[in-house]
């Protein structure tokens, strides 16, 4: 339990949310260069100016000095695979070979409870070493692997979503690629395991480390695909998702959606073959129920174009493009996961950012370990940089119109607010308004010799960040805080965060 209340003085940053909103971006931007965020009983009291923060008349100040740090709401990373943390760094070259070759055979050993405890305790610890405090998780088809990821996040008190994934088609038996042995064995078992899990842990409480005694612990029902499920399995995953909400206890759900172009258009021929004749990918998971707020949609890389997802194997399909789906998503409140690494690292495309903000959709930042090459926001923020350039077309030398690019700003908003937006919880995580969780990190802005020649150079603030954005990774996370709790600490061993 975090002690008393407590001044932690250094650079604050924070947002109220999308500094790049045309209106309003700059009353969303809460940067204090000599700033203070006070903490007490795990919550955030105040984030200011330190010459106006509040003090309680007759008692002591404590004052945790980070001077010379950037205070920052803990990174909220939406899209993780906990099977998959032995799947980095495994050569990717396309999605679906690389599922097939690399992923799937890791996920398997996930059959193993124990092995699946000690990956989720690995999980955590390399999480916390970069920054991130809640994570948007989906483990494997394995319940016991499920259980095993709670009850490590129970034990740390960490705000996670996470849940079992569902994948009950594609198997070999029907010469799919998916072995068997990693299939619900029956959509029902699927779903029973998912209804299990979401009773036993949706909303459970990590006492004693919140005085509040507010539950941390969010269950997501967790569709891979609109392909690698069947229509039963996504529509009780869509009436327990909507079910979950109508009763006052909401569930999350996610999946993944239009990642690669090729993926896309097989699903949907797949589906037409099921005699599911879909207007897009997002359509099947919108026609169960899936789609609305608390649901996180990773990749979307496919979203920005208008092109036809018309698979030539569906003459079925109802017409309508992608900007249909940008509403869609929109109007239900539904987030997406921009994991840039992940589709860079795969060629799966560059994420149409500023179309799918443009058009009101929230979007967080997510690492997608394992096509993700490491748990760093900071580094994923560098590769959402890259990926927007890259986006405006190229070669770059012949601008053909205006480019755009990524702030440091907003950088650091989708890696916090953003995600906290997309999952449903802002003014709870991502942020340092009072009555928040003070869950944070304080980042060392020169933590190598680089980014100390960098800031020594810097002309303001703004290019200081812009420079941490780049050239930052775990290196240059000293301490993250979890309900004001210090639980990892730079030149720790990583993998055994516990205090
Ligand atoms: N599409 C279906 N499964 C996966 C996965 O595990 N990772 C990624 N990046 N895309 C997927």
């Amino acid at each position: 339990r975090a002690p008393g209340r407590v001044s932690h003085r250094g650079i604050v940053l924070h947002f109220t949310g999308d500094p790049d909103d045309p209106e309003h971006g700059a009353e969303h931007t809460h940067l204090y260069e000599d700033g203070v965020l006070v903490v007490e009983d795990g919550r955030v009291v105040h984030a200011g100016r330190w010459h106006d923060r509040p003090r309680v008349p007759g008692a002591p100040e404590r004052v945790e000095d980070h001077r010379g740090d950037l205070i920052l709401p803990g990174f909220v990373d939406t899209h993780v695979h906990a099977a998959q943390i032995d799947v980095m760094g495994t050569p990717g070259a396309q999605l679906l070979p690389w599922l097939t070759q690399r992923v799937y055979p890791a996920e398997l050993r996930f059959r193993d409870p124990a092995y699946a405890a000690a990956a989720a305790r690995d999980l955590l610890g390399m999480l916390l070493a970069a920054g991130t405090t809640t994570a948007v998780v989906s483990t494997s088809t394995h319940p016991d692997a499920a259980e095993a990821f709670f009850a490590e996040a129970l034990a740390l008190d960490l705000r996670v979503v996470a849940g079992k994934e569902l994948m009950d088609a594609c198997g070999t038996s029907s010469g799919g690629p998916v072995p068997d042995a990693l299939l619900d064995p029956t959509w029902e078992k699927g779903h029973e395991a998912t209804v299990d899990l979401a009773r036993r842990f949706h909303g459970r409480r990590g006492a004693p480390h919140d005085p509040y005694g507010s539950s941390r612990i969010g269950y997501c029902v967790s569709p891979r695909t609109a392909a690698t499920s069947t229509l039963p399995a996504l529509e009780a995953a869509g009436a327990l998702y909507r079910e979950s909400a109508a009763a006052g206890e909401p569930l999350w759900a996610q999946g993944h959606l239009m990642e690669n172009r090729y993926e896309a258009d097989r699903v949907l021929g797949l589906l037409c073959g099921r005699g599911v004749h879909a207007r897009s990918y997002l359509d099947v998971f919108d026609r169960c129920g899936l789609v609305g707020p608390r649901s996180v949609w990773a990749h979307c890389v496919w979203l920005g174009e208008d092109y036809p997802t018309t698979p030539a194997s569906c003459p079925h399909r109802p017409a309508g493009g992608a900007d249909l789906d940008r509403e869609l998503l929109r109007e239900r409140g539904a987030g997406v996961a921009f994991c840039p690494t992940s589709n860079l690292y795969l060629g799966s495309g560059f994420f149409p950012l500023h179309r799918l903000r443009g058009d009101g959709v929230p979007v967080g930042l997510g690492t997608d370990i394992g096509a993700g090459t490491g748990f760093s926001p900071l580094r994923a923020l560098h590769d959402a940089y890259t990926a927007t350039v890259l986006g405006n077309g190229f070669p770059a030398e012949r601008p053909t119109g205006p480019r755009r690019s990524l702030s440091a700003l907003r950088g650091l908003y989708l890696a916090t607010r953003g995600g906290a937006e997309a999952l449903g919880l802002q003014g709870v995580i991502g942020g340092f308004s009072p009555g928040c969780e003070a869950d944070f990190t304080v980042l060392d802005l020169g933590a190598t010799p680089a980014l100390r020649r960098r800031m020594d150079t810097a002309h303001d603030v703004h290019d200081m960040l812009f420079a941490l954005m780049v050239l930052g990774d775990e290196r240059s996370v000293r301490t993250t805080y979890v309900t004001g709790r210090p639980l990892y600490r730079r030149g720790a061993d990583p993998y055994t965060p516990y205090p």
